[in-house]
């Protein structure tokens, strides 16, 4: 006989995955999305499954650092998560201002330096990143900055607006990537997809160095080497490590003077792997012959920065993931994360803290 518990219990046990899955369930919590600049089909996400504040502001610049900044503090009290959109610090005072249910930070961005790591650890949060969807774009923009550095595209592009072109059979000429070796310092995602990327130009040799040999490197025909034998035997030099105590200034006077004259280093890591006093100097008495930077110190950079007076350097203003595909994939799985991080589901791409 189905008594009228019974009834009751059956009913739950239908109604409660319904209302886990439909999100009804975690409507209670907030989640805070930091820049007004978040892909539709990532805001989406959230909504569906939680209560989402979204910042008027851009988490960017000089408004993301005022207004924006203002807004998060204002907005930030009794959230559970925070999408963080921005390459600007996030700070103790928003922390605090979160508040102790504050359970995961989301970055929607590989690097996560700028997301003070030791201080979510010590606080008993998550963090998570999105590394992987973007290593195609930022590969894409690394062997552009080689072809750009290589071939002297400042210093041809600077011709071709003076209207004075250096006309020669022996002028302006720049390095072959054919035969050449290439040494990629940090053979993860992004370096892995700068080698693939990479094998169409006939080069003889790919050589990378790090922490320890990865597996994924047999099939890429790739060698692990010392740092100290990558710098001094590479014509290519592409720095694709995350910023960390121990990697920061990593390229400084004394590495730059172990790289051959011809070589070429391109960075699509952090500004702040490079001493840039040290590459200006180097790039300026022609010790190296070239470099391609995405990244600078400061982001951006003045444009009266020394750095941008040399015809052999090529800049770029931070672009490595912005391409549609890939700014929408990152905020997705922004966005999943959280999903997983406060439903209980393990993190599709957690930071080991
Ligand atoms: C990242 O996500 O860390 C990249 O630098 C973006 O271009």
């Amino acid at each position: 006989m189905i008594t009228r518990f019974t009834q009751l219990y059956i009913g739950l046990l239908v109604a409660i995955p319904c209302l886990a899955t439909n999100g009804t369930m975690t409507k209670n919590l907030k989640v805070l999305v930091s820049s007004n600049d978040y892909p539709p089909t990532a805001l989406k996400i959230l909504e569906d499954h939680f209560t989402v504040l979204q910042s008027r502001y851009l988490n960017f610049g000089q408004e993301g650092s005022t207004l924006g900044r203002e807004e998060i503090l204002k907005l930030i009290p009794g959230c559970s998560a925070l999408v963080w959109i921005s390459n600007l610090p996030i700070t103790n005072e928003i922390l605090d201002a979160a508040g102790t249910q504050l359970k995961i930070v989301s970055t929607v961005s590989a690097g996560y330096n700028h997301c003070i790591p030791e201080e979510l650890r010590a606080r008993g949060m998550q963090l998570t990143n999105t590394p992987n969807v973007l290593s195609p774009a930022v590969a894409e923009v690394a062997v552009g900055l080689i072809l750009s550095a290589s071939r002297r595209f400042t210093e041809n592009l600077d011709q071709v607006r003076r209207g004075e072109w250096e006309i020669g059979f022996d002028k302006v000429l720049g390095q072959d990537l054919r035969d050449s070796t290439v040494g990629i310092i940090g053979l993860g995602g992004i370096g892995q997809a700068v080698v693939k990327r990479l094998s169409g130009f006939d080069v003889a040799r790919f050589i990378y160095s790090g922490h320890r040999e990865k597996p994924e490197a047999k099939a890429l025909r790739a060698e692990f080497v010392s740092q100290d034998t990558l710098l001094e035997q590479s014509d290519f030099i592409v720095a694709a490590v995350p910023l960390t105590n121990e990697t920061k200034l990593m390229i400084n006077k004394e590495t730059l003077g172990k790289m051959k004259p011809n070589a070429v280093f391109v960075n699509v890591g952090r500004g702040d792997l490079v001493d840039q006093d040290a590459l200006y100097d180097a790039l300026k008495n022609k010790q190296i012959y070239a470099a391609g930077l995405d990244v600078t110190t400061p982001e951006p950079l003045p444009k009266d920065h020394k750095l941008l007076t040399l015809p052999n350097l090529f800049v770029l203003p931070h672009i490595g993931s912005a391409t549609v595909r890939t700014r929408r994939e990152m905020a997705e799985l922004a966005a999943n994360n959280i999903v997983n991080g406060l439903t209980g589901k393990p993190l599709l791409s957690p930071v080991k803290l």
